[in-house]
């Protein structure tokens, strides 16, 4: 089963977390890993990524920087740490020798160079704390009705999702501008 599930990662082009392991990445628990995600597969020993991180599609975490490699040989290095409870948004990438926090949303496309504290949401390029995680989340929580937000049955987790479910939700968006989804 583990071997299958390599070979389809494989075939997808998607990273073999094992394989960085192996070379020294330091991986806690429950990484989520969406499409086209890359952990800097040749020096991944610098990295190290806390329990409960989501990287969303397309999201880079990088520890070298081989713009001097051109010019003088020397390919730049340094350690990367990404805490627990972080959220890295799509396309976004941390740079080598940054260390997020714990509890910390990276918005989409951001490119984070410099250290993010605990508890924020950063966003940007080059990201900066746009507000702290507790006041994103009451902000969000005051837009959360009744009827804009769904539960599993709304998603595609339910085998028997059809265009009336969908047709559902577009309205909530229509009516509450966004609508929430388990
Ligand atoms: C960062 C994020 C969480 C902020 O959400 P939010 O607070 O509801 O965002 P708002 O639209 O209220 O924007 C707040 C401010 O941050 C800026 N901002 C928000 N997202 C940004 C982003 N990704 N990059 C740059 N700036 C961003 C806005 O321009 C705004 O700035 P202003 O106050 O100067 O006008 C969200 O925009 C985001 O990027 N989420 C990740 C989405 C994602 O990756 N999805 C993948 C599918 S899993």
């Amino acid at each position: 089963m583990k071997y299958i599930k390599r070979l389809l990662n494989r075939i997808r082009g998607e990273q073999d977390l094992n394989k960085l392991i192996e070379r020294g990445l330091k991986l806690g628990n429950n990484l989520t890993r969406m499409s086209g995600c890359i952990i800097d597969p040749s020096h991944c020993w610098h990295i190290e990524i806390g329990d409960n991180v989501v990287m969303a599609p397309r999201a880079h975490i990088l520890a070298h920087d081989a713009s001097t490699g051109l010019f003088n040989g020397y390919t730049k290095i340094a350690n990367v740490k990404i805490g627990n409870n972080v959220f890295i948004g799509a396309g976004a990438i941390v740079l080598m020798g940054v260390t997020v926090g714990d509890n910390v949303i990276i918005g989409a496309g951001s490119i984070v160079i410099k250290d993010i504290p605990d508890n924020s949401v950063a966003a940007g390029n080059p990201a900066k704390v746009i507000c702290s995680l507790d006041d994103y989340l009451k902000k969000e929580a005051l837009e959360m009705t009744e009827e804009n937000t769904f539960d599993e049955e709304f998603t595609l987790r339910n085998k028997n999702f059809n265009t009336e479910h969908a047709s559902k939700m577009i309205e909530a968006c229509r009516k509450y501008r966004k609508a929430y989804v388990k």
